[in-house]
């Protein structure tokens, strides 16, 4: 099949998430504007770069009629310049999927999923004290994505990384030890993920 992204596709529900798979899940928690905690993940999320660290996360719109038509972890980053993105790891998996509930701003999703909110040491952003990784992001830029009808659907949230907690836990001979953190990915669709738990290496190639 070829589909022309404009029109149908014809199958049972659009494949393009599907296609873009597994993805890494960038779980952000930010401050509120009355100080309470937000957390949510969003899978349109990587490193963009490694020196200096960068990593960017998409957000797209409520609808219009929505009673917050921009999401929080949008508004929260714009008010106060700071994000950390948490890693999911398996054992978190399902308190990450509660955190995606679309509730209300001044709700505190750390509590709705049972996870606990530490202060960022560098920035002004919580972050959650369960996952093993937080990186505590500064934010750089927000671009907004362009459609054909000029309507900005979605904004990149593009941050630096300014410092990293790593539990001792997941390190083993001084490398990250994947199978202590069970990243857990996003594939498709309305609710696959993937798990990390086979591992192959390859080398790149010398040249000449
Ligand atoms: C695994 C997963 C990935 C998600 N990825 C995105 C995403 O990349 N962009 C987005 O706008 N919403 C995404 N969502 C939906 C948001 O998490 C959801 O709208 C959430 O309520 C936003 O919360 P906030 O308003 O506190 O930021 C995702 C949900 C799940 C469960």
């Amino acid at each position: 099949m070829y589909w022309r992204t404009e029109e149908h596709h014809g199958l049972r529900h659009s494949p393009f998430n599907a296609l873009v798979a597994p993805r890494p899940v960038g779980w952000i928690s930010t401050y509120g504007p009355d100080g309470q905690p937000n957390v949510a993940p969003y899978s349109f999320f990587n490193a963009v770069s490694y020196v200096p660290p960068q990593v960017m996360y998409s957000v797209g719109a409520r609808p219009k009629d929505a009673p917050a038509p921009v999401k929080d972890s949008l508004a929260n980053v714009e008010a106060t310049g700071s994000f950390v993105h948490n890693l999911v790891t398996w054992d978190l998996r399902e308190a990450m999927n509660k955190t995606s509930a679309e509730c209300p701003p001044d709700v505190d999703e750390f509590a709705l999923a049972g996870l606990t909110a530490v202060a960022a040491e560098r920035v002004n952003a919580p972050r959650v004290a369960e996952s093993p990784v937080n990186f505590e992001c500064r934010l750089l830029e927000v671009i907004d994505t362009k459609s054909p009808d000029g309507y900005t659907p979605n904004r990149i949230v593009l941050g630096e990384v300014v410092g990293i907690h790593i539990d001792e836990s997941v390190i083993v001979d001084g490398m990250i030890d994947y199978a202590r953190t069970r990243p857990v990915a996003r594939l498709g669709y309305l609710a696959d993920y993937s798990d990390t738990t086979e591992i192959f290496r390859m080398r790149r190639p010398e040249w000449p």
